[in-house]
């Protein structure tokens, strides 16, 4: 069976945009594939997260990865440091990957411009760790929103560079994998492009109904459409996208009709966005509490994700090892 892997960054609880973009497809894909789903702390030690914060924000990921759906007994859930072969493997994908293709990464360059103070190796060499941990597995299928585009096809390169540099055909080229016709990008409720945690702009799963509402009423719009059918905005465009995946599709295009016959109220459309979001996170948001609460069962659920995953990651090490030229001496 294909494996498949991916993860999610422990800096904050999850948001409408990792839900669309990536765990929805991993609900699906459990049922489908060999899958392996992680938290991947490592990655968020960039910006330098406090120690006592660690832990926390990783039990906070695994609650949520619980109550969106992901069982672990088909897909082993584990935390990214719970796996050290990840970083033997880091290392020998550094070895092989440029100082010139690392500086043009956007992200990286994105970073860089926003905490000036701190661009550390670890922001520079984030796509070969992010690569580890996929080329580990061996994973075919990422489910990744839009977003990890570049970081996927740096994957793809450091799998082909390996294969060529020791004449081998060991690593497939993992490719992102969506159900939908084209990679999700949820926008944020600021008229920006993108919700993401560092904009401050998201709904989170474990947000409450007033929360919600708060939120959704003080999202950016315009002043209306100025002629009948004409091309929404951004702005507007953003909130329609936010409906298209929390609302009925009845809701949708009422409201689109509404903005071609220029009678739409804003006033409306969020609120009956709010109350949609609200009827999509309030059942996530109970469980969410119920599995936090259970820490013994978090921590069992996570020893067995890790000791699945290492037997899948010492494997690939092993023939890693052989490849490169080193071979068992103790
Ligand atoms: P992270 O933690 O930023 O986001 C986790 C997942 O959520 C998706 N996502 C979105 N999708 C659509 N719209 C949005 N607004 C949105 N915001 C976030 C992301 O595309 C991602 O799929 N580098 C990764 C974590 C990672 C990883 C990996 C993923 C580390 N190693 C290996 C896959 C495989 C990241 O920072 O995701």
């Amino acid at each position: 069976m294909e494996k498949v892997v991916s993860g999610i960054r422990p800096t904050g609880n999850l948001h409408l945009g990792n839900y669309f973009g990536a765990v929805t497809n991993f609900i699906k894909m459990q049922d489908q594939y060999d899958c392996l789903f992680f938290i991947a702390d490592w990655h968020s030690l960039t910006t330098h997260p406090k120690p006592q914060d660690i832990q926390q924000s990783a039990n906070t990921i695994l609650s949520e990865y619980l109550a969106c759906g992901i069982d672990p007994e088909k897909a082993p859930i584990y935390v990214q440091s719970d796996v050290p072969e990840v970083l033997e493997l880091y290392l020998y994908l550094n070895m092989n990957t440029y100082l010139g293709e690392l500086e043009r990464v956007t992200t990286f360059k994105e970073k860089a411009r926003q905490q000036p103070d701190n661009v550390n190796a670890g922001l520079l060499t984030y796509p070969t760790l992010m690569a580890s941990d996929i080329l580990i597995h061996r994973a075919v299928k990422v489910p990744v929103g839009k977003d990890q585009e570049q970081n996927m096809e740096m994957a793809r390169k450091c799998a082909r560079r390996f294969n060529n540099i020791y004449g081998v055909d060991f690593f497939p080229e993992p490719q992102s994998f969506h159900f939908t016709a084209n990679a999700v990008k949820i926008p944020g409720l600021d008229g920006s492009g993108k919700m993401g945690k560092s904009q401050d702009n998201c709904i989170y799963l474990k947000d409450d109904a007033k929360t919600i509402r708060k939120k959704v009423m003080k999202a950016v719009t315009d002043c209306g459409p100025q002629a009948p059918n004409s091309p929404k905005p951004e702005v507007i465009e953003n909130l329609f996208t936010l409906m298209r995946v929390v609302s009925k599709p009845e809701t949708v295009q009422f409201f689109d009709e509404k903005w071609n016959d220029c009678s739409i109220r804003y006033g409306d459309l969020k609120k009956q966005l709010a109350e949609d979001v609200e009827a999509f996170c309030a059942p996530i948001r109970e469980k969410i509490q119920a599995y936090a609460a259970d820490t013994d069962n978090l921590r069992a659920i996570a020893r067995r994700g890790a000791e699945k995953a290492r037997e899948s990651a010492n494997a690939t090490l092993q023939e890693v090892r052989q490849i490169i030229g080193f071979h068992k001496t103790v």
